[in-house]
């Protein structure tokens, strides 16, 4: 058993912060047993660490990030989607052939996730399995948690990042023979790029995969107009772009995280809410990529659960606080396109990076009793002018100008979580 004493912040909902001031936290077994204001009689014989003046808050869940595109992470950013993809990216990824360039880069981005308090995330990686396995390796060895992406596609890519839907399967019984089973913090995840880039028959193999092994799903969906005009040409029969998906047995059907829905309209939405989906926000790639202003209140009204994603290419920014900023941003602009969407909050913004988003690993992402003790300490000292600020204010400084600096220690599932080798 652990008991930490700091500053202990959580949103146990999506409206409310929770914050007790120089209250403990008791941990056993990885999980949170309860926080408290005063420590209850039967801990009061156990030791505790006191984490002095500093902030305890729940770690960073990252739902949308491209491993195999951290060599282009602030640079390329002069197409929309369609050309980025075939100008700057598909030829990155096609690097990971090399296994030997898949882990030096792969070991850059475990510890880039740790160095900006990602505990967690579900990560596309590329279409190549060692490469996949390897990253899946290093993140298991950081002791973190990941849904990671063996990416499906057979179309309108170069011929060597495309594979048959009989490679898709056979890559994924191997990767469910070493991620399959139920103790692992690291896990496959269904990823058919998107639609554009598969064939009918690979998106049915995708289907068929998600339903045999049971696995979650992830991919894009409406997050350009062109995107969203080839592809009402290439499905004519489906409703929407949700609704291809939903044919070939890929949204909802089992846990599914959709990345973007910037273009959504209420039908789509409606879908969506209907499969119990996720959508990952990414709003730094929205802005890169031109992408548009997602309608993330619109979502939340109708009862989607909204996560954040930092989207590395197309988003050039790994902080999933500085991805709370650019989220609450967005929601100011397109309030001012549509008066009935008001801004978000800080509370829902911090909920959607953690709370909501834990949702897709279980009970992650709060310090209510039973959840998995994921937590950052931030030492903010450097940012207090004087000391007159609340712990909401001194949090509220921290997410929009601090940065890894003030990261002073990251847990995940209990565990504290030394720097991994780069
Ligand atoms: N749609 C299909 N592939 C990608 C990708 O790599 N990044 C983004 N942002 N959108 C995509
Ligand atoms: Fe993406």
């Amino acid at each position: 058993m652990q008991i930490l004493r700091a500053n202990i912040i959580f949103t146990p909902e999506s409206t409310r912060f929770q914050v007790v001031e120089s209250g403990y936290i008791v941990v056993a077994g990885g999980k949170v047993e309860g926080v408290y204001q005063t420590l209850p009689e039967e801990y009061q014989h156990s030791p505790v660490t006191d984490l002095g003046n500093s902030l305890l808050i729940p770690a960073m869940n990252d739902m949308h990030v491209h491993a195999s595109q951290i060599r282009n992470q602030g640079i390329a950013m002069d197409q929309e989607l369609l050309p980025w993809l075939q100008h700057y990216t598909f030829p990155e990824e096609q690097k990971y052939v090399d296994t030997s360039y898949a882990e030096r880069m792969y070991r850059h981005f475990v510890h880039t996730l740790w160095r900006h308090g990602t505990m967690r995330v579900v990560a596309f990686a590329s279409v190549h399995l060692h490469s996949t396995l390897l990253l899946m390796r290093l993140l298991d060895e950081a002791g973190m948690a990941a849904y990671v992406g063996k990416v499906n596609m057979d179309s309108r890519c170069p011929d060597d990042l495309q594979e048959t839907p009989g490679e898709a399967l056979a890559a994924h019984e191997e990767l469910m023979r070493q991620y399959g089973h139920d103790a692992s913090r690291v896990r496959p995840i269904v990823t058919p790029r998107f639609i554009p880039s598969c064939t009918p028959q690979l998106l049915h193999a995708c289907g068929e995969m998600a339903r045999r092994y049971n696995l979650p799903v992830q991919s894009h969906l409406s997050e350009n107009l062109s995107e969203i005009a080839l592809v009402r040409q290439l499905e004519p029969e489906s409703l929407c772009y949700a609704d291809a998906y939903r044919r070939y047995g890929l949204l909802g059907q089992t846990p599914t995280i959709m990345a973007h829905c910037v273009w959504s309209n209420d039908e789509e939405l409606e879908l969506l809410r209907q499969c119990g989906v996720m959508v990952a926000h990414c709003p730094t790639s929205n802005f890169n990529v031109a992408s548009g202003l997602a309608p993330v209140r619109r979502m939340l009204q109708k009862g989607i659960n909204v996560a954040l994603g930092s989207d590395v290419s197309a988003g050039h920014d790994f902080s999933l606080f500085r991805m709370m900023v650019y989220a609450i941003q967005v929601s100011k602009m397109h309030y001012q396109r549509d008066k009935t969407c008001r801004p978000l909050t800080l509370a829902e913004a911090f909920w959607m990076a953690t709370k909501s988003a834990g949702q897709f690993f279980g009970n992650v992402g709060s310090f209510e009793p039973g959840y998995d003790f994921d937590a950052l300490v931030i030492d903010d000292s450097e940012l207090l002018i004087d000391n007159s600020y609340t712990p909401l204010q001194r949090l509220e400084r921290f997410v929009y100008i601090g940065d890894d600096r003030h990261i002073a220690a990251r847990y995940c599932c209990g565990q504290r979580l030394t720097e991994p080798q780069r």
